[in-house]
């Protein structure tokens, strides 16, 4: 039986939604896969919408919106560039990176939105399901996706992120302009340590545990596994919860 993917669109209210609501009128014909959600702006789709939706077993996400100058927020699909490049990032270390896109479609478009739908329901397929959807989700998945979810939101990569064409464009505090290559480097090395930190976070959630047995479990090195507990110790995360034996337990703390 062939695989017919389950996708979820977020679509912008003045270009795309319009652009698909014209290939509907022109009765253009394209595979009904896919499931819409009107957002105002493309800036609007917040990147744990998008790791949400994977959680829930969708094979594919497509955002659409403006072409870029012609955002109704001016700068909307700007924002929407930046939040999608930092979430495909994330979803690279679980290898869903090709499960997304970002694409640009006008209001006059209606046959460019039949193109462009048809193409991505073709990508997916050929990708086939994703390892999160049917009965049995990949555990292992889930958790990293819980993890990425937890980091995209953490206050690191939300000022990063929120600043980013500022930082490019103008200067920073210290008065440096930083150049795109810098910028990447930073981000890369934000994403890479907030995930690892998540992952940590996530597996404390499920059982206290220590740092030795956590790097095990893991395959993280000890030594960086303590720096992000320490780090998670700091954010009001994680607590040291007993000693056993010689090693030092530490547990999940919940904000209340
Ligand atoms: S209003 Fe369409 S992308 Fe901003």
């Amino acid at each position: 039986m062939s695989f017919e993917p389950r996708i979820l669109g977020f679509l912008c209210n003045w270009c795309s939604y319009a652009g698909a609501d014209l290939a509907g009128v022109s009765r253009i014909q394209y595979p009904t896969n896919m499931r819409v959600i009107r957002v105002m702006c493309s800036g609007r789709v917040d990147p744990k919408f998008i790791f949400h939706a994977f959680e829930l077993g969708i094979d594919g996400v497509f955002v659409m919106g403006c072409h870029p100058g012609d955002c109704h927020y001016l700068e909307g699909n700007y924002e929407a560039i930046t939040k999608f490049d930092m979430t495909q990032k994330f979803l690279k270390s679980i290898n869903f990176d090709k499960r997304v896109r970002l694409d640009w479609v006008s209001a006059s478009e209606g046959t460019r939105f039949g193109e462009v739908v048809t193409e991505f329901i073709k990508h997916i397929k050929e990708l086939g399901p994703s390892p999160l959807s049917g009965g049995k989700p990949d555990e292992d998945i889930l958790d990293k996706l819980k993890a990425i979810k937890l980091a995209a939101g953490s206050n690191r990569m939300r000022a990063l992120v929120g600043r980013e064409k500022t930082l490019l464009e103008s200067e920073n505090v210290y008065g440096e302009q930083i150049i795109e290559q810098r910028f990447n480097i930073l981000m890369d090395k934000a994403i890479k340590d907030e995930f690892e930190r998540h992952r940590v976070l996530v597996a404390l959630e499920k059982d206290s545990n220590s740092v030795k047995d956590l790097a095990v479990e893991l395959s993280i090195d000890p030594s960086i596994v303590l720096e992000h507990v320490i780090t998670l110790k700091t954010r009001g995360l994680v607590d040291f919860q007993e000693i056993k034996g010689n090693t030092p337990i530490f547990m999940r703390l919940w904000v209340k």
